[in-house]
């Protein structure tokens, strides 16, 4: 009953205490970055894109930007009324996907027409299953932490348990 208790105990602290997948920051686009005639669809196809991660824009900053817009302005590339401005001049901006829904993002100065479009399906982060795979990218901080502080934590769970069965 004790041990019992005790491993419930550890298992409810090392869940509480750690996140299970760090944020991911995307490149768009990957090598090639934000630039014409690339298909973007194409790219972020089988890709998830969860609250909290990030796409990175790397492209020629004395040619292209980055304007979010909404559905309309995204299929018809019109930059005239973008919703958010993320160009800061230095070709790299970050963009945090910080609410569940879809975004839409143009580059203005005509490379839409080009193919310089991305639609991105941000979702809730999953559940988190123990055993998933880790994200590509993704931070290797946290699953080191966890290794360090489950067998602490089952540690103390099991001297706890040694107080329980004296006692
Ligand atoms: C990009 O690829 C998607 C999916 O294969 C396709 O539906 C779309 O027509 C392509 N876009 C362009 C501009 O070629
Ligand atoms: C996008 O914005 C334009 C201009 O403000 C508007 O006419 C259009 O209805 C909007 N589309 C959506 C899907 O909200
Ligand atoms: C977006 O912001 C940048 C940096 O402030 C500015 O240089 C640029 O003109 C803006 N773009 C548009 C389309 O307003
Ligand atoms: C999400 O990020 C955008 C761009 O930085 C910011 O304007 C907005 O306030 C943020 N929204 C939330 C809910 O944090």
């Amino acid at each position: 009953m004790g041990r019992l208790i005790a491993v419930v105990l550890g298992l409810i602290c090392a869940a509480v205490m750690l996140p299970e997948v760090a944020a991911v920051r995307f490149t768009v686009g990957g090598n090639v970055g934000w630039s014409p005639n690339v298909n973007y669809t194409v790219w972020a196809e089988g890709k998830h894109f969860y609250n909290g991660d990030w796409l990175f824009f790397v492209y020629d900053r004395n040619q292209m930007n980055v304007l979010e817009v909404n559905q309309t302005d995204y299929e018809s590339c019109n930059s005239d009324h973008f919703l958010h401005n993320f160009t800061t001049g230095a070709g790299r901006d970050v963009v945090p996907l910080n609410v569940t829904r879809k975004y839409y993002f143009i580059s203005g100065k005509g490379f839409c027409f080009s193919g310089m479009k991305i639609a991105i399906n941000v979702e809730n982060p999953p559940p988190p299953p123990s055993s998933s795979p880790q994200k590509a990218g993704s931070n290797s901080q946290f699953s080191t932490l966890r290794e360090i502080l489950v067998p602490v934590l089952f540690s103390v769970a099991a001297a706890w348990n040694s107080i329980v069965m004296i006692l």
